[in-house]
């Protein structure tokens, strides 16, 4: 036999009883990663941890969608012209005046999809502003706004209910909090724009001293 052989033999003989004492040794009760998965898992009533104390003050809403269950922020707290039917006491078209420049939401321009596509009562109801509307003129819930962004953004809406677009509050610990499309997307305006850093930075050399 040559020097080859003997090499070969060893590592035959190494595998052989490596293989005889990881089946052995305690800890490794499991053949492999998928079984030790699915055996502790049996057991496994969740976790004690919680990121409740980092979601803080948010007032949350739950929501089921997608087959999962979640809670995002609650908005109709947040929206300052809330409730709408403070002033809108009467249908869009009765208080709506001609003159341009005494327009009650100036402030507000859609930069959105183009005009043809949209316009204000795409998404509210010029009869009853307190809830938005869908495409078909069903009623939706200020707080559930997202279902009205997921009728034409289905990809985003689907990753996000997965919790790949979008972002949690607090931290990976259950309970799921995630943030809804618009508290990162203006609903009027919802691109994101670039933009500089807030100093531009002449001195590089300098401050790398
Ligand atoms: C402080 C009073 C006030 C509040 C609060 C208010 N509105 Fe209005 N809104 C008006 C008036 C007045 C008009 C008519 C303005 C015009 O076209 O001259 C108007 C017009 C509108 C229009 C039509 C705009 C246009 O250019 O044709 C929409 C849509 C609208 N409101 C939605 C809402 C929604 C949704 C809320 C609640 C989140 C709300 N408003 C809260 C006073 C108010
Ligand atoms: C793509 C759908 C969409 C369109 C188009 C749209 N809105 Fe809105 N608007 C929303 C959603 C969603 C909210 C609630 C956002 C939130 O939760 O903060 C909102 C909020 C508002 C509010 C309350 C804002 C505040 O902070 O007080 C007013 C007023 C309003 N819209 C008026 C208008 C007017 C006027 C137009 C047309 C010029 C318009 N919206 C067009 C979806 C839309
Ligand atoms: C009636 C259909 C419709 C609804 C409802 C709608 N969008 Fe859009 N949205 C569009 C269209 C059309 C565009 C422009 C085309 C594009 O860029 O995909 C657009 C553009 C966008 C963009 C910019 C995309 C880019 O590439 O920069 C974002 C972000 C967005 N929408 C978010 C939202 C959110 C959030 C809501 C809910 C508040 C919403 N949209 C509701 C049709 C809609
Ligand atoms: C935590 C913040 C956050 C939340 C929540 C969020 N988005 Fe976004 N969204 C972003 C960012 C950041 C981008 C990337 C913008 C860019 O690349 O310019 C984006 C991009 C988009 C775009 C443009 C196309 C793309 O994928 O780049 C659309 C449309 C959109 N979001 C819709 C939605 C909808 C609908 C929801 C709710 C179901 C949502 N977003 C929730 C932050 C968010």
């Amino acid at each position: 036999m040559n020097y080859y052989h003997h090499i070969k033999l060893l590592s035959y003989l190494f595998f052989i009883v490596f293989i005889i004492t990881s089946c052995k040794h305690k800890e490794d009760e499991y053949h492999n990663i998928t079984d030790k998965i699915e055996a502790e898992s049996k057991n496994y009533h969740g976790t004690s941890i919680s990121s409740e104390k980092y979601i803080g003050n948010v007032k949350t809403i739950e929501v089921t969608e997608n087959g999962q269950t979640f809670l995002i922020p609650e908005r109709k707290e947040q929206i300052k012209s809330f409730a709408c039917t403070e002033c809108h006491t009467q249908p869009l078209h009765k208080m709506q005046s001609k003159d341009a420049t005494k327009k009650a939401h100036w402030n507000i321009k859609v930069n959105h999809a183009d005009s043809n596509t949209m316009d204000c009562t795409t998404c509210h109801n010029g009869d009853n502003p307190d809830n938005l509307k869908s495409l078909t003129g069903n009623s939706i819930d200020f707080n559930n706004s997202y279902k009205l962004c997921s009728q034409c953004h289905q990809k985003q809406y689907k990753d996000w209910t997965g919790g790949a677009h979008g972002k949690r509050i607090g931290g990976w610990a259950p309970p799921r909090t995630s943030m809804t499309c618009v508290n990162c997307h203006n609903p009027h305006s919802p691109s994101f724009h670039s933009k500089w850093p807030a100093r531009f930075n002449t001195q590089k050399i300098k401050e790398r001293k």
